[in-house]
C-alpha cells in the first residue's frame, strides 16, 4: 500500500530524511517512533506534499504520488493528521467533519463515523474550539476519514492526551483498520500507545530507519530506550 525508496527530504540544502526506504502492506498499522527533531513530521508532510522531497519515490497503491500535489494525493486515498490537532474553532463539529468532504460527492457524514466517534455526535453543533484535547484529536481523525482514505497517517495523536483516551484511541484505530482495511502510518513517543496500536514498529534517528520489527517481537526495554534521552 505505501512504498517509499531511497527517499530523501529537507529544507533548504539540509537534509532531514535521507535515503529512507520502507514499506506497508495493505491493512498494517506501523508507528514510526523517535525523539524530538528526528524527522517524524518531516516525513509525514512530505508524503501529503506539504513539503517538496528532495529524491526518490513513493508509491501509494502502486502509483507514483511524488509529481502530485497534496489535493491529488488525497484524492487518490491518503488522509493526513497533522499534529497539533488543527480544527477550525469557530465551525461547528459537524462543519468541521464535512470539510473532509469536500472531494466527495455526498456531503452527508456517514454514520459510521458517529459509530466509532459517539462523543462528536453529542457534540456536533459546538464549536470545536469549546472540545477538550482529547474530543479534538477524535474529530480531526474524523475529518480524515469521512473521504475514506485507504492510507492514512497520523502524526503525534496522544500528544497532550490523557492515558485512558490514549488507551480507548488505540483500540478505535484498530476497529477502523479491522472494518475498512485501512494501512495507517502514525508518528508517536508515547510507547504504551505504540505498542496497543502498532503491528510494526520502525524507529527513526535523524531521519534515518534504525530499527524496524514487528510488535510481536518486540523487545519493549529496547524501543524504550530509542525513546529516552
Ligand atoms: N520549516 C523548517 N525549516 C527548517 N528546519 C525545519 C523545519 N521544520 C522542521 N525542521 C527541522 O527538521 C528536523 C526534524 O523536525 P521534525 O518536525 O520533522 O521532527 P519530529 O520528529 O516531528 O519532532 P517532534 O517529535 O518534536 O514533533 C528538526 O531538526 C527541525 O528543527
Ligand atoms: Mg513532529
Amino acid at each position: 500500500m505505501l512504498k517509499i525508496s531511497d527517499y530523501s527530504v529537507g529544507y533548504g540544502q539540509s537534509l532531514v530524511i535521507s535515503g529512507m526506504n520502507l514499506t506497508l502492506e495493505k491493512g498494517e498499522i506501523a508507528a514510526l517512533v523517535g525523539r524530538n527533531g528526528m524527522g517524524k513530521s518531516t516525513l509525514m508532510k512530505s508524503l501529503i506534499g506539504m513539503i517538496p522531497s528532495a529524491s526518490g519515490q513513493v508509491h501509494v497503491a502502486g502509483n507514483n504520488i511524488v509529481p502530485m500535489p497534496s489535493f491529488q494525493r488525497v484524492q487518490s486515498g491518503m488522509g493526513f493528521v497533522p499534529q497539533g490537532r488543527m480544527v477550525f474553532s469557530t465551525l461547528t463539529v459537524e462543519e468541521n467533519i464535512k470539510t473532509g468532504l469536500l472531494n466527495s460527492r455526498s456531503q452527508e457524514i456517514p454514520d459510521y463515523i458517529y459509530d466509532y466517534f459517539p462523543v462528536l455526535k453529542v457534540m456536533r453543533k459546538r464549536m470545536a474550539g469549546n472540545l477538550s484535547g482529547g474530543q479534538q484529536q477524535q474529530l480531526v481523525m474524523a475529518r480524515a476519514l469521512v473521504g475514506r482514505p485507504k492510507l492514512l497517517l497520523l502524526d503525534e495523536p496522544t500528544e497532550g492526551i490523557q492515558p485512558s483516551i490514549i488507551k480507548e484511541m488505540a483500540k478505535i484505530l484498530r476497529k477502523i483498520r479491522d472494518s475498512e482495511g485501512l494501512t495507517i502510518l502514525v508518528a508517536e513517543q508515547v510507547l504504551s500507545f505504540v505498542l496497543d496500536v502498532a503491528d510494526k514498529i520502525i524507529v527513526i534517528e535523524k531521519g534515518n530507519i534504525v530499527h524496524q520489527q514487528a510488535r510481536a517481537e518486540v523487545n519493549e526495554q529496547q524501543i524504550a530506550s530509542y525513546l529516552s534521552v
